[in-house]
């Protein structure tokens, strides 16, 4: 098994990745256009682990922008915490990572989350979020994201809906979704090299 960065011009692996996120997580969570913009993106990566069989994982990594900033800062607020990020530029986000259902269990979530922290360590990012989505069905990422370093901040109820205004559909509660979420976060340790005199 083999992870890597997805290149925009090698596009072999955006209908197969786009597939993936929108099984696991609902028919309009994300569009192949919007693959191929933060694969071409230098803020932000996708992360593919694949063997000759195919694609088995995709993760999401990015700098967080001002947008994702605000919207990090409105979780914050709906847990009670006082906390603006909408003008910290070293803020990471661990967007999102999904493996096939056969694959599972193998490593290759974590291994994508690690890939993504390190990717936001090379960008200097000081803090990385994810927000995990609580979806009753098991296999939810809290768990990965704890033995990585991310600590729970608090549960959101109706994340989707009261905070982010998630227009599309939830591969479990349909549209509306109205599915729950841990805001999680961890430090990034990173690395500044001192010139020998
Ligand atoms: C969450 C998700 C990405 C995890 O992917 P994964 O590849 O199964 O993750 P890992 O294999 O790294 O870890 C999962 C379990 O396998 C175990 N595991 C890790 N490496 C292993 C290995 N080499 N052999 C056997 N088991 C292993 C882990 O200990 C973990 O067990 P636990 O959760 O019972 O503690 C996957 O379950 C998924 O796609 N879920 C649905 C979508 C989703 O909710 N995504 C997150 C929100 S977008």
């Amino acid at each position: 098994m083999h992870i890597e960065r997805a290149i925009p011009d090698r596009p072999w692996w955006v209908g197969a990745g786009g597939d993936l996120l929108r099984a696991a997580c609902g028919s309009g969570y994300i569009s192949d256009d919007e693959l191929r913009s933060i694969a071409a993106d230098n803020n932000s990566a996708i992360f593919l682990a694949h063997e000759t069989s195919g694609l088995l994982g995709i993760s999401l990594v990015a700098v967080a922008d001002a947008g994702v900033r605000a919207q990090l800062t409105r979780s914050l607020a709906a847990l009670g915490i006082a906390e603006d990020l909408t003008g910290d530029e070293t803020v990471g986000w661990l967007r999102a990572g999904v493996v096939a259902p056969a694959a599972r269990g193998r490593g290759i979530g974590d291994r994508g989350v690690k890939a993504g922290l390190d990717f936001l360590g090379q960008k200097r990012c000081r803090t990385a979020y994810a927000v995990s989505w609580i979806s009753g069905l098991g296999q939810q990422s809290d768990g990965l994201l704890a033995r990585n370093g991310f600590g729970a901040l608090g549960v959101i109820p109706d994340y989707w809906s009261g905070v982010l205004d998630y227009q599309g559909d939830c591969a479990v509660c349909g549209k509306p979704c109205h599915c729950a979420a841990i805001v999680m976060r961890r430090n990034i340790n990173v690395e500044i090299s001192v010139p020998d005199d």
